[in-house]
């Protein structure tokens, strides 16, 4: 293995290190403004470096937390007491990630249905996130669950770009994370959550393996199988854990340096309860661990917008335990009465 390959694996490995996963503070200018909203604060730049920089500066936040996953604008800014974002993770110990596809945009002749764009002039980009600090990168399609779809060449197409993104990534230096989301809305049950997601895991790791990608310097950002959330009788935590382990025990290759999930919506501890309840199902073949974004965000958002000048310190206690609960579910080791 060359230097630069034998550093991506290290890396991807540490962004799985036991009992740490990944924040997932990437949100695109769009899903900003939404969630800034829901707490009655305009979508201003000096909003957007208040909070990104309370949830990046709070102390400790390594211990739980291997990497954070930010916007392109976040790479680029200073924290207001000086250092730039970059330094105050460096210093924490966080890896630097970006997310570097430009969207999911509607796939034209499939209704209903998206893929995800940003492959023109990604090389370059990716050139300058490396000089910019960056070792991680993610991409995120999104594959829809309903009525005729998802079809065959929407989870082609996405998987096709994941492989080319992936492939980009590893040829600069940065680690891809892989993320094909299936989305939880709808009212399907868990038998179609587990064949959709299946059948997407399948072609996204054939299409890695065609474009020659490096699977131990590979994360996949998978989203778990679950009811869907308007379904009317949602499954238990049990079968949650035991047709997600399935799925992936059938569809993702051993030699996937590790594999974190998504909340995708899910409640804050209903997360947390789920990625603990797969820990403790026994040996699998690759750490399993946490890139929540809302699951880890939301009632830290809330704590802080009460009242951004006085409200930093317990809305970082809020964030640092809630990445203390999610590493403690990646170890299995994960209670209820921890939650205090
Ligand atoms: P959620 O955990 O809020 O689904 O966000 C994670 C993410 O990065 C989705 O791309």
């Amino acid at each position: 293995m060359t230097d630069q390959l034998e550093q991506l694996v290290a890396t991807a490995q540490a962004m799985v290190a036991p009992g740490r996963g990944i924040l997932a503070i990437d949100e695109s200018s769009g899903t900003i403004a939404k969630r800034l909203a829901s707490v009655n604060l305009d979508n201003s730049e000096a909003h957007r470096i208040a909070y990104r920089s309370m949830l990046l500066t709070a102390d400790g936040l390594g211990e739980h937390i291997s990497g954070a996953i930010l916007f392109d604008e976040t790479l680029r800014q200073n924290t207001p007491a000086g250092p730039s974002m970059v330094e105050a993770m460096q210093a924490a110990g966080v890896i630097p990630g970006i997310k570097v596809d430009t969207g999911a945009k509607p796939l034209a002749g499939f209704d209903g249905e998206k893929i995800t764009e940003g492959l023109d002039g990604l090389r370059e980009r990716l050139a300058e996130y490396v000089q910019l600090g960056a070792r991680f990168c993610k991409w995120r399609a999104v594959i829809t669950i309903g009525e005729d779809i998802p079809t065959r060449t929407c989870i082609d197409a996405n998987a096709h770009a994941l492989a080319r993104y992936a492939a980009l990534c590893q040829e600069a230096g940065l680690v891809p994370m892989v993320e094909p989301e299936v989305l939880m809305d709808g009212t399907h049950d868990l038998d179609t959550s587990f064949d959709v997601t299946e059948a997407t895991l399948k072609a996204l790791f054939s299409a890695l393996f065609e474009h020659n990608v490096l699977l131990e310097g590979t994360i996949l950002k998978a989203s778990m199988v679950i009811s869907g959330s308007e379904a009317s009788d949602r499954a238990g935590v049990d079968d949650v854990a035991e047709a997600t382990i399935d799925c992936l025990l059938n569809a993702v290759p051993a030699a996937v340096a590790g594999i974190v999930f998504l909340s995708g919506g899910q409640g804050d501890v209903e997360a947390t309860q789920h990625l603990d309840a797969m820990n403790r199902m026994g040996d699998l073949p690759w750490p399993l661990s946490f890139s929540y974004g809302r699951a880890l965000q939301q009632a830290c958002l809330k704590e802080w917008a009460a009242d951004p000048d006085h409200n930093v310190a317990s809305a970082q206690k809020i964030l640092l335990h809630r990445a203390k609960m999610n590493g403690l579910a990646a170890l299995g080791q994960w209670s209820q009465d921890l939650e205090g």
